[in-house]
């Protein structure tokens, strides 16, 4: 992992720009969990550590955008980009980390590259999604799940992928491995908007359903109210939760177990993850490690 961030700081410097570089050591803090990935994948490679470098730029620059279109004031901690530099910024930063990680692909085959770069276009298709589906209540499992692949699950495969693909281990399999993962993992991700404190988490809390965005324990939850209760919660989609609605939420998903139920898919997902890489014991760690983490 420290030749992993001494990779991603030789990027940085090459771009070139005091500013650049000011505001991306503000990111820093994240989990590395798709970077530690990529070095678990391709342990001994030379060139694992500029993929993992690679694809923690995309991601950073993926928050970066993320921020500005959830409004979101807090990242890994500390006031992120758009909070203290303006929108803007974030949104040219995270141009300025996604075109330097496409430069930096051309190091790699024209396989690796191109599996890494279309990601991206699937995690951008994802966001108009999510953002779409937030302006309505939606209520549709299988339309959720899709638009969660696109959104995260694809960076994360294509982790995985590219990483099989350096060492010459099977695609096929490390790609079912990285999309059970990145759907698990941003289940979890939306499971602790709603059960962790903003501290734990170093980004808001409950924020999703203010954004609009039904998350799962939303869905499996208006699907087993009554009448009147259904009309209470589409009242409170898409608004600053007072904090007597957000306890009602709360309370009425602890009735009906909607967190448990999300975490069983969680489980599920993580599972059939860990079927197609049995074999390697530190990926199995990797998932583990992933769903029974507190941010
Ligand atoms: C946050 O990703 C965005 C999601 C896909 C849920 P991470 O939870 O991996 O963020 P960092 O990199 O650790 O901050
Ligand atoms: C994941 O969604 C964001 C990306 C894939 C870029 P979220 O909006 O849930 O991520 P957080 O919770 O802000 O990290
Ligand atoms: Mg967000
Ligand atoms: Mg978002
Ligand atoms: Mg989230």
């Amino acid at each position: 992992m420290q030749r992993v961030e001494q990779e991603i700081a030789r990027l940085i410097k090459e771009i070139d720009y005091d500013e650049v570089t000011r505001l991306f050591n503000t990111l820093s803090g994240g989990k590395r969990l798709r970077a530690k990935l990529i070095l678990k994948i391709a342990p001994f490679h030379e060139k694992a550590p500029l993929l993992a470098a690679i694809v923690e730029l995309i991601h950073g620059a993926s928050l970066l955008h993320d921020d500005v279109i959830d409004e979101a004031s807090l990242r890994r901690g500390v006031a992120s980009v758009n909070a203290t530099d303006g929108s803007k910024t974030a949104v040219m930063l995270g141009d300025v980390l996604y075109s330097k990680a496409f430069t930096e692909l051309l190091e790699f085959d024209k396989e690796i590259a191109k599996i890494v770069a279309s990601s991206v276009t699937a995690l951008s298709k994802g966001e108009m999604l999510d953002v779409k589906m937030a302006a309505t209540f939606n209520t549709d499992e299988k339309k959720y799940l899709d638009m969660l692949y696109l959104k995260t699950a694809t960076l994360i495969e294509a982790a995985a992928i590219s990483a099989a693909l350096l060492v010459g281990k099977n695609a096929h399999k490390y790609g079912i491995y990285g999309r059970n993962l990145g759907l698990s993992f941003q289940i979890i991700d939306d499971i602790l908007d709603i059960t962790a404190d903003e501290k734990t988490l170093g980004k808001p809390s409950m924020n999703d359903f203010t954004e609009g965005k039904c998350t799962l324990a939303y869905i499996y939850l208006y699907h087993v109210l009554d009448a009147a209760d259904k009309e209470r919660l589409r009242n409170a989609h898409a608004k600053t939760l007072s904090q007597s609605e957000a306890l009602w939420i709360k309370q009425k998903m602890d009735t009906y177990k909607s967190i448990e139920k999300s975490f069983e898919l969680a489980q599920k997902l993580s599972k059939e993850a860990m079927k197609a890489v049995e074999e390697d014991k530190e990926l199995v760690l990797i998932l583990e490690t992933m769903i029974q983490r507190s941010y």
